[in-house]
């Protein structure tokens, strides 16, 4: 019991000074629960509101992907120059130290894979996620496809659980080959993730109207790479969708697949984290290249 004889008396109340109002560094986010904000603080970086996350899912839809067939090599040494990385369960567990200590947004929704039929998927458990101390919960979701009914009831089910343990959604919005990837569809998907319980959203960069569908979605805004582009290329979309209001990018291959992925790394977090130019991004990337 504490010693309750000789104590110091309690005197600094600090009355008349009004206790300090600080709102949520991030979009959307002002009513979210301590444990929801507290893991999106580990995502974001609370200095620019930015992330730039590692993605290296790819396997789980692709098998061994260019790039991700050794993570134990190719993967492990780049983590550290990321603020979040993006894996499977069995990734995480099989490849990546747990000392690594960086925030996990797990992909906690699998099914089919690219030879058949995508996106007839189901979910992880909440356990699961608990165990792996995750960050985020990433849920595909096809909106316009023909599993879009069970892939927003996955996101429907992700965010209760998420909510209820204070774990952040993730929805991730697939565009199935027969969809636009226009700023008219990529709204509807990311603010379709939001209106069913998403906490952020992943989506795609389009060249026209990319700031309306930051604009109309609630909450952040991270942007995929998509397929390899020259070095310039990827870090101007970088770059433009952070001037066109997303919170961050959520790269894999133009990371991974690259000359240098350490420099590329480095160049992309100048970009979205310190507002380098794409050629400055360029010309970083180069000298780290040639170190
Ligand atoms: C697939 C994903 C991938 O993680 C995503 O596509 C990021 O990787 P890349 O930058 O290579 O596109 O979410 O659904």
């Amino acid at each position: 019991m504490a010693d309750n004889v000789g104590n110091q008396e309690a005197k600094d109340y600090g009355i008349g000074v009004p206790v300090e109002k600080k709102a949520f560094f991030l979009k959307g986010l002002d009513h979210a629960d301590w444990g929801i904000k507290d893991r999106m603080g580990r995502i974001f970086d609370s200095k620019s509101s930015h992330t730039v996350m590692l993605a290296f899912d790819h396997g789980y839809i692709m098998g061994p992907t260019s790039g991700l067939e050794r993570i134990d090599l190719s993967i492990v040494p780049l983590i550290e120059h990321a603020d979040c990385i993006m894996c499977t369960r069995g990734v995480l567990r099989s490849c990546i130290p747990p000392q690594v200590n960086k925030p996990i947004s797990l992909r906690y929704s699998a099914g089919t894979t690219v030879l058949s039929e995508l996106n007839d998927e189901c979910i992880l458990n909440i356990e699961e996620a608990i165990r792996l101390n995750v960050s985020a919960m990433a849920i595909m979701v096809s909106v316009g496809g023909i599993y879009e009914g069970k892939t927003i009831e996955n996101l429907v089910r992700t965010a209760d659980m998420g909510a209820k343990y204070g774990i952040p959604t993730l929805g991730v919005t697939a565009v199935g080959k027969e969809l636009a990837r226009d700023s008219r569809y990529l709204s509807m998907a990311s603010r379709v993730c939001a209106e069913n319980g998403a906490t952020f959203v992943k989506t795609y960069y389009c060249e026209e109207g990319f700031e309306k569908v930051t604009a109309a979605c609630p909450v952040p805004i991270v942007i995929a790479g998509g397929k390899k582009l020259p070095e310039l290329e990827a870090l101007t979309v970088a770059w433009k969708a952070i001037q066109e209001g997303a919170a961050g990018v959520d790269m894999g291959r133009n990371v991974f697949q690259a000359d240098a992925p350490i420099a590329m790394l480095k160049a992309v977090r100048g970009v979205v984290h310190d507002g380098l130019k794409p050629q400055e991004g360029l010309e970083l990337y180069n000298t780290l290249k040639n170190e």
